[in-house]
């Protein structure tokens, strides 16, 4: 009995040992070790918009999930996510996560070209209302393309949302923080919007971040821009 006590202690005493062994020999290890259990058991954040520091809008992804889609900006979610920049640059391409942005040819600067640029924004057709995307919406964080003639058409660029009932198209100058809301209840995958432009002598400039809108964050269906509650069948929205 004191025989098994004996060796019970010991192997207590050896587990106990090894156990604790690597945390005061290295704390520096046990920091790290403590850090990724953290980061893999308790650390979750949602794929949000973000700003870089140049006030630049990018979707909130963990470090391997930015270096697959896209390029870090800074730090996003209290610093354990990489406020990552997701955009097509050049002149067209698809769409398939929400708060991409979709920057006119040699963004930052200006383009003075005939040119058509067609975006495809992808999107699941089902499940349908309530829990599935109800709307996309179209922020401009730029948008100055030729505007239009006297009689108020638009005869050199257009900017064209061709699933979209409401409007015909667009060209011109829009203000700042402009949007626009498309309908997506009822139609196909995936929503095709374009930025034809003519020989017409102008340095033009687009950055237009898609989101896709689920239904119960919904506007009422009709509204384009719903915050300045204009809509109709050619919107002129240039001062
Ligand atoms: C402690 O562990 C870290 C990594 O966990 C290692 O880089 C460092 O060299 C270790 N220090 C010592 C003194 O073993
Ligand atoms: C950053 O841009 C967003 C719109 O894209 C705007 O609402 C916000 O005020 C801007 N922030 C700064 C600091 O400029
Ligand atoms: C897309 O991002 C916006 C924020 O810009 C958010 O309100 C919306 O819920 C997101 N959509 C989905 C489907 O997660």
């Amino acid at each position: 009995m004191e025989d098994i006590l004996a060796k019970l202690i010991f192997l207590l005493a050896t587990s106990q040992f090894v156990l604790c062994d690597p945390y005061y020999e290295n704390s520096t290890g046990l920091q790290s070790s403590r850090d990724s259990k953290f980061i893999f058991t308790v650390i979750q954040f949602s794929n949000d918009i973000c700003f870089s520091p140049k006030n630049e809008s990018g979707i909130c992804y963990s470090t391997s999930e930015c270096s697959e889609k896209g390029e870090p900006m800074g730090k996003c979610a209290g610093g354990f996510g990489e406020c990552c920049r997701v955009a097509l640059t050049g002149c067209g391409g698809d769409v398939r996560l929400n708060n991409t942005m979709a920057y006119s040819p040699n963004w930052p600067g200006t383009y003075n070209e005939a040119m058509t640029c067609t975006y495809k924004v992808y999107f699941a057709e089902k499940p349908e209302p309530p829990a599935g995307i109800c709307q996309l919406r179209f922020d401009y964080t730029a948008m100055d393309l030729v505007a239009p003639s006297n009689k108020g058409v638009c005869e050199n660029d257009r900017l064209i949302f061709e699933n979209d009932e409401k409007s015909t198209y667009f060209c011109g100058k829009a203000p700042d923080n402009y949007h626009w809301y498309v309908e997506t209840v009822g139609t196909n995958s995936p929503h095709t919007f374009t930025i034809t432009t003519d020989s017409t002598n102008y340095e033009r400039k687009y950055g237009i971040r898609v989101s896709y809108i689920p239904c119960e964050q919904g506007v009422p269906t009709k509204c384009g821009n719903y915050y300045m509650g204009t809509s109709g069948e050619f919107i002129s929205y240039n001062y």
